[in-house]
């Protein structure tokens, strides 16, 4: 917990616009999370936690023996004769459309005709138990007319297959200002996936209600989706079906789209057995099955001048979308949005090929595809670094944006660049990086077996859902006659401490006790038409929705007190679990009660857009975004040349979440999101083999960082500032940005990896930064030809070397 007292409390007095004149006395409270003791006394429930309705079933998923070909044959009478099974779902039981897409009707429920990729669900089997379904989706017969299948980017460029159209955009002749600039470079960098590997698998339980009604409990950052497509793939209205999520246990963008399907199976299992049907994916089948981060390919191109500045910047991002688009538009448009990070990019050409193989369809993943465009322009900043032997951190420095030079590649102008530069200035000096690479430089001097490394890279990242209409949000709050407050919006707890945020803006806004808000379970039956919980939106948009309810019923609450006691509607006061009226004072369950007995109504519907924004992609042009966060990084590396082990040893981060609603939870969300993204650059790598099957589908051979991986020294803290756009406190989202401080990791294993080679030597290190990619980046410098057999594991996933 460094870092809420340095960063949180002096700024109190910028007061905004917006703000209360009253202090503060829920929001900005370092609160634990609302679940914070039932998950430790394990009584938190999750989806196979809830007490089944009796007669419940249960559902295994049949999965696809080839990736790509024509099935043949589907023999499922062995499986239907296996014990305890009651049915087994296919195509044909589907009465609407066999279609779970978000929205371009390319995911199919089971497949029908032709299979997409290996384990792509072909059936279901329901059961009386989970282990008898399980046994029996083994028993199936299928046959598949195979083809190869499209594994590799490559592969899918050879065969000319995408899933969406390419798209591209830029600023004035990118070519023509790298063919003019004093220096030029060209390089490619890959960069691997991500699974999400959410403690609590895909999840759902359905439950049959009479004329047809359907109630699911899902494991889902999408309630609202999972409606919607329950109802498609049952031919039923909206109306019919309600979508309930207390919480995940962690969802991180894979249950945006991807918790969908497995809903709407266990409720194709409840309709047609007219009994609750419950599914639960197994470990290694989630794997299998679910999408996960986007891998890919940047090929980049650039000039700069002599001092380092970058005159025109080119980069093609072939991204491996798997067998369909899924959420591919939205999350390669975000790796568009922020292949300049931080930096200014005078003329400048982004293109992207969306390209489909036979793997699982990838979706999103914590920063939606825009830590991998900033990747690979850090990857760019070190080239420069590198090329004239000036200091990564000076050449980060020149190009970032400033006054003048603030227009992003769309057009969207960076308003507070002032900010990063002060940033880093203060993360450099705290965490003494220049005194701190001459002892690495001393050391690495002397050390032969031993490299060490450091890094500062700078964040920022775009806050709004790019597509427009997703930045809506609804809240609706009770106050009950006893002065309880019943709290529901349409944000979805995933761990990120969402409900608490909001619950404090509420008591806020009430002036009551923490203790009066009831946090109730996300329902589309209270909330509906909502957008998914992400985008790290889910703050911005249900506290504001939540607080314009407030407002609304503290206004009727306060015109009834003012008539009633013949006061102004000034000098009515909610504060200290009271109402100050005048000279008088009531509690609040009092003026609730009388609200009541005077018929005043005590409830309300809050809802919130968010203003500003707009997006032409046809035009490329807009403001796409309604702020910025910031943050940075400075992390050192140690890495050991002879095997590829590597370690991050140091971690200094200075993160800008605006005003905070609550620093605990955010502190929390920046360690978390730190290390997640660091797991994603150095030791989890999904490989697939030459017949598109994941081979790293279980913790024994896909590694996510464990507590040990966490640096030694981590020190975090929060960068005090109001965010200048009217949000909510002043706060800024915080879900997402995180993740992208870990660049400062990959960098520093680099730096540490350079320190092999002679001065302006480029560093051939493709992420993940694995010990197998270290050691082959040192061999490749010091010319040593390796032994490929124990290296080759390596190469058959997204890090293939060309
Ligand atoms: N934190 C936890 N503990 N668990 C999660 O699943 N998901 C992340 C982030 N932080 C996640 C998390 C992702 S991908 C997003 S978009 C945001 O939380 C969503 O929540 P927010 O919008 O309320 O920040
Ligand atoms: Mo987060 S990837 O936007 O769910």
């Amino acid at each position: 917990m460094d870092g809420v007292k340095t960063g949180q409390g002096e700024g109190d007095t910028e007061r905004m616009a917006d703000d209360v004149s009253r202090p503060l006395r829920h929001v900005r409270q370092a609160l634990p999370h609302d679940s914070a003791l039932r998950h430790v006394q394990g009584n938190a429930q999750y989806i196979d936690d809830i007490r089944e309705p009796e007669g419940t079933l249960h559902i295994a998923i049949g999965m696809a023996p080839k990736a790509r070909g024509r099935i043949t044959a589907l023999d499922l009478a062995p499986v239907r004769d296996a014990p305890g099974i009651v049915t087994v779902l296919t195509a044909a039981d589907i009465p609407g459309p066999n279609d779970v897409s978000p929205a371009m009707g390319d995911d199919p429920m089971f497949a029908e005709s032709r299979v997409d990729f290996h384990g792509q669900a072909l059936f279901a089997v329901v059961a009386t138990t989970r282990d008898a379904a399980r046994r029996a989706a083994r028993k199936a017969h299928v046959e598949i007319d195979a083809e190869r299948p499209s594994v590799t980017v490559e592969d899918a460029e050879a065969r000319d297959e995408t899933v969406l159209a390419d798209y591209g955009f830029g600023r004035g002749d990118a070519a023509a200002a790298i063919a003019q600039s004093p220096h030029r470079l060209e390089g490619s960098l890959r960069i691997g996936g991500q699974e999400h590997f959410y403690l609590e698998g895909q999840a759902a339980l359905a439950v049959p209600g009479e004329e047809g009604d359907i109630h699911v409990t899902s494991s889902t950052q999408h309630p609202t989706e999972v409606q919607h497509v329950i109802a498609r793939v049952l031919a039923l209205p909206d109306a019919y079906v309600t979508c309930e999520v207390r919480r995940m246990g962690g969802g991180f963008g894979g249950k945006e789209s991807q918790a969908t399907q497995w809903a709407a199976i266990a409720a194709l299992g409840a309709k047609v057995t007219g009994r609750p049907c419950k599914i639960r994916l197994d470990r290694d089948d989630d794997f299998a099955l679910t999408g996960k981060r986007h891998d890919m390919r940047c090929d980049y191109a650039l000039g700069y001048d002599d001092d380092g500045v970058i005159q025109g910047y080119k980069v093609a991002h072939l991204v491996r979308c798997g067998y369909s688009a899924d959420l591919s538009q939205g999350v390669v448009d975000r790796t568009m949005f922020h292949s300049d990070n931080a930096y200014y990019l005078p003329a400048v050409r982004i293109d992207t090929r969306r390209l489909k193989t036979n793997t699982v369809s990838n979706t999103a993943f914590r920063g939606f595809g825009g830590p991998q465009g900033m990747l690979s322009i850090e990857r760019a900043m070190d080239e420069i670094a590198w090329a004239t032997g000036r200091d990564p951190l000076d050449v980060r420095l020149a190009n970032l944006y400033a006054a003048g030079r603030d227009i992003t590649p769309y057009g969207q102008k960076v308003e507070d660049p002032q900010i990063m530069h002060a940033m880093i200035a203060e993360l450099a000096e705290s965490a003494d990086y220049r005194a701190r690479r001459a002892g690495i430089a001393a050391f690495n001097a002397s050390s032969r077996i031993l490299k060490k490394g450091i890094a500062l890279t700078p964040v920022k990242f775009g806050i709004s859902f790019t597509l427009m209409h997703l930045n809506q949000a609804g809240a609706l709050v009770h106050v009950y006659q006893d002065g309880s407050v019943h709290l529901n919006h349409g944000g979805t707890e995933m761990g990120q401490g969402l409900y608490m945020k909001v619950a404090q803006v509420v008591a806020e806004e009430f002036g009551i006790a923490m203790e009066r808000v009831r946090i109730t379970a996300t329902t589309t039956a209270k909330v509906p038409n909502t957008a998914p919980t992400a985008a790290s939106s889910g703050s911005d948009l249900n506290g504001m929705a939540a607080k314009v309810a407030c407002e609304a019923i503290k206004a009727r609450m306060t015109a009834f007190a003012a008539e009633k006691y013949g006061v102004l509607a000034e000098q009515i006061d909610f504060r200290d679990d009271r109402v100050f009226i005048g000279n008088e004072s009531l509690s609040f369950p009092e003026l609730a009660r009388a609200c009541v007995l005077n018929r005043v109504q005590l409830s309300h519907a809050g809802f919130y857009r968010t203003p500003e924004i707009w997006w032409d992609r046809e035009k490329a042009q807009g403001k796409p975004f309604f702020y910025f966060a910031y943050g940075a990084a400075c992390a050192e590396a140690v890495i050991d040349t002879l095997t590829g082990e590597n370690r991050i040893t140091r971690v200094d981060i200075l993160h800008d979440v605006g005003k905070s609603l609550n620093p605990a939870v955010d502190i929390g969300q920046i360690e978390g999101g730190f290390v997640q993204g660091m797991g994603w650059l150095t030791t989890e790598e999904l490989v697939f083999d030459g017949e598109g099957r994941l081979r790293t589908h279980a913790p024994s051979t896909y590694k996510i960082p464990v507590a040990s991986d966490v640096p030694e020294h981590f020190k975090v803290t929060l960068y005090p500032n109001a965010n200048r756009t009217q949000t909510i406190y002043r706060s800024k989202a915080v879900g997402e940005p995180p993740l992208m401080l870990a660049n400062a990791a990959f960098c520093a294993i680099t730096d540490a990896v350079r320190a092999v080679a002679p001065e302006g030597a480029r560093v051939p290190l493709d992420a993940p930064a694995t010990p197998e990619a270290v050691l082959r980046a040192c061999a490749a410098l010091q010319g040593e030809a390796l032994d490929g057999e124990s290296l080759e594991a390596g190469k058959t996933g997204a890090g293939a070397q060309p």
